[in-house]
């Protein structure tokens, strides 16, 4: 089955700017009429802009906005939200072809610290809470909500080379990156009825890499970040989504697989 133009219910967390709006909006250029999106994130202005651009690029969609604090993740709340959608637009989950969630959003963490002094507990509860508790937990959730009906169920985790490769500076978010894949890697051998794919969108100037230039404390890190972005080598917002795109139209990976931007394998 072709994977866009079909009747689809997606879900995208951190679809208030970056990556996320970005992946939210040109998805939805591609979903069938009376297909549902869920946008989540904190910013409701942000979100709301989302749901203008997409409502603009394809007016017959649902689209529905809620904010939420993802480093607070309590059990049945994304049930919750997704059911009283469906609710809400007298749809039932039978009513859809694909059921797509996107796991995005994400924190850099803090990356002005060595590993060898991060010694906060709570700094790492309050991080791994966020980038792997919430995204875990949101999958496992919307998976009962679709897990009586027929619809195929597609998960993406937006992940990085740093869920592989250990990179100084990063601590929070390599271990934070390799946990949630794993999770994603375990789900996709217990679960042949689940399309997983674990989705690493290349260096992106976002307010991500801002950050890290910003704050980062090893000076090679810097110098590389700084680098790539003077000389114009991060990738953009639109060459990661028209590969994204591609890569979930031909479905060529195998589920729970890492897939990189520059992964020539694919082509
Ligand atoms: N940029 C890159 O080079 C790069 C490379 C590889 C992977 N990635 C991954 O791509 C994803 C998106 O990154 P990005 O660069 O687009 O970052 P970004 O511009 O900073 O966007 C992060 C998104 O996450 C949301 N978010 C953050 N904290 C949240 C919270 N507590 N509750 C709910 N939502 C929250 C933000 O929304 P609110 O602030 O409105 O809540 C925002 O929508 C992340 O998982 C990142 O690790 C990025």
């Amino acid at each position: 089955m072709s994977f866009w133009g079909k009747k689809t219910f997606c879900i995208v967390t951190g679809a208030s700017k970056g990556i996320g709006r970005h992946f939210a909006i040109e998805f939805s250029c591609r979903f069938a009429d009376g297909s549902v999106v869920v946008l989540l994130a904190r910013s409701k202005a942000a979100l709301d802009y989302t749901k203008d651009i997409i409502q603009k690029c394809n007016p017959n969609l649902h689209v529905s906005v809620t904010t939420v604090d993802l480093s607070h993740p309590t059990i049945g709340s994304y049930k919750k939200i997704l059911t009283e959608v469906l609710e809400e637009k007298k749809l039932c989950q039978s009513d859809f072809d694909i059921a797509l969630l996107v796991n995005n959003a994400g924190t850099v963490g803090d990356v002005s610290q060595a590993a060898k002094d991060a010694d906060n507990p709570s700094k790492w509860q309050e991080y791994l809470a966020l980038n792997v508790t919430s995204c875990i937990s949101i999958t496992a959730q919307f998976l009962q909500v679709f897990d009586a009906s027929s619809v195929r169920k597609t998960v993406v985790n937006i992940t990085s080379l740093s869920a592989v490769t250990p990179m100084k500076s990063f601590a929070y978010y390599c271990v934070g990156k390799a946990a949630r894949e794993m999770y994603f890697r375990v789900l996709a051998e217990e679960s042949p009825d689940v399309d997983v794919l674990n989705y690493s969108p290349g260096p992106i100037d976002t307010d991500m890499v801002s950050e890290v230039i910003d704050n980062v404390g090893h000076k090679d890190m810097r110098d590389m970040f700084m680098n790539l972005k003077d000389t114009q080598k991060l990738v953009t917002l639109d060459q990661t989504t028209k590969r994204i795109v591609k890569i979930l139209e031909d479905g060529k990976y195998s589920s729970g697989d890492h897939i990189d931007y520059y992964d020539s394998k694919l082509n």
